[in-house]
């Protein structure tokens, strides 16, 4: 079957993973799909929906309707972001570009990963004028500077610093796989990618993926174990909420913490002068046995109190969970493994198809909460009444 012919069969986030799970390897779809120990905190992320309902509305005028929305001053095309994400070469030749291009003809963000597997300069020539950059902070400051400066140089104007990695989470699907960075070969392996020659030729013709920008940053392309250890090398572990002011003042756009997971770290993006969150739990892949961030979200917008833009990430496969988190007051959703997916499935043609999925599926579900702008959704749903107000609940 052609992509395009794969493509139509697949209605929903879940077709997607399917298509993903047979086009895969099984040690590099396990690395998209798995989370960390026990896997609680994912399952969670999608149960967590299940705790709040939208209200139909009914003879509504619904003919003229406007799914776009503006964030830090910029109009997009839906309140959606593609998040991200580390490795994206390894799903799909340059995926990292296939991604970029996807945003950029759907007319929203994307989000450049400290582990792309591209350099910056073909990433900026691929993305749109929304190029993102997401920021695991260095051990050396000096390489951290450089880095800042050459994004800032390139037109990125918004910068997440990731702060729910200082350790790896044990992802033991990486472990029992033996999904190194390198990929080191073993019969097992051979045996796992001979089942899916489509990936085996691709990477044949494009080499391994490696981590470029790391390349470009730190001067040699690291290795090592699992790919999260390889990252915890170059991470600062170090870090904390005193240092922000070291980055405050030396990034000139907005500036915006990712891993944010209760009210107090609300307030505290707020008194370092931040422009915006992400309500994150890196989709159950880091802290294991952690809330789900949708339950999560409402505390994080008390505490904002409008000074702060909210993005929420972990968990998000339908339109009607992205209608969800707008109720209860997110600016936007970014995506991780929704686009991935549609990634491994066909490349940018399948990403731009996850996001079309979501795009329809959000749609119909503001029109039959009888919104026809994205800001008529909020507090268009049951449950929130339910939560204590600093969101924790046994
Ligand atoms: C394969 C994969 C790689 C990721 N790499 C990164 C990364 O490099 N930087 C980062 O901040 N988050 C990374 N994330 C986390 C995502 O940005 C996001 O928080 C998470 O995927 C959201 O959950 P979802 O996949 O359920 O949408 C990664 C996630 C996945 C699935």
């Amino acid at each position: 079957m052609t992509i395009a012919a794969s493509l139509a069969h697949a209605a929903s986030i879940e077709d997607l993973r399917l298509i993903a799970s047979r086009k895969l390897p099984r040690m590099v779809f396990d690395y998209i799909d798995g989370a960390s120990g026990s896997e609680a905190t994912a399952r969670r992320n999608r149960a967590g929906f299940d705790r709040f309902l939208l209200r139909p509305e009914i003879l509504v005028d619904l003919s003229k309707r406007d799914p776009g929305t503006t964030l830090f001053g910029e109009r997009v095309a839906l309140p959606m972001v593609i998040g991200p994400t580390g490795m994206n070469g390894a799903y799909w030749a340059q995926g990292d570009l296939c991604l970029a291009r996807a945003a950029r003809q759907e007319n929203i963000p994307f989000v450049m990963s400290t582990a792309a597997t591209v350099g910056l300069d073909p990433l900026v020539q691929a993305a749109g004028p929304m190029r993102w950059f997401q920021l695991y902070m260095l051990r050396d400051r000096g390489l951290a500077q450089a880095l800042l400066d050459r994004i800032d140089h390139a037109g990125f104007k918004v910068l997440q610093l990731t702060g729910d990695t200082a350790v790896a989470g044990r992802r033991n699907r990486d472990i029992r796989n033996g999904f190194t960075l390198p990929f080191r070969w073993s019969p097992r392996k051979l045996a796992d990618t001979a089942r899916r020659p489509g990936w085996a030729v691709q990477m044949l013709r494009h080499g391994s993926p490696t981590l470029q920008l790391f390349a470009e940053i730190v001067g040699n392309v690291p290795q090592g174990a699992t790919i999260s250890e390889v990252m915890q090398r170059q991470i600062n572990d170090g870090f904390t909420w005193r240092d922000l002011d070291w980055l405050r003042e030396r990034w000139p756009g907005k500036l915006v913490l990712k891993g944010v997971a209760s009210a107090e770290h609300a307030r505290l993006a707020l008194a370092a002068g931040l422009e915006g969150v992400v309500v994150s739990n890196h989709g159950g892949r880091q802290l294991d046995g952690a809330s789900s961030t949708i339950e999560q979200l409402p505390s994080v917008v008390d505490a904002a109190a409008g000074r702060l833009t909210i993005l929420i990430d972990s968990g998000f496969r339908h339109g009607a969970d992205i209608a969800k988190a707008i109720a209860l007051g997110a600016d936007a959703v970014q995506l991780g493994r929704p686009t991935l997916f549609g990634l491994a499935a066909g490349g940018e043609a399948g990403a731009r198809h996850a996001l079309r999925i979501l795009a329809a599926e959000f749609d119909c579900e503001m029109a039959l909460s009888g919104a026809t702008r994205v800001q008529d959704l909020r507090g268009r749903v049951q449950g929130r009444e339910r939560l204590p107000t600093d969101g924790f609940e046994l």
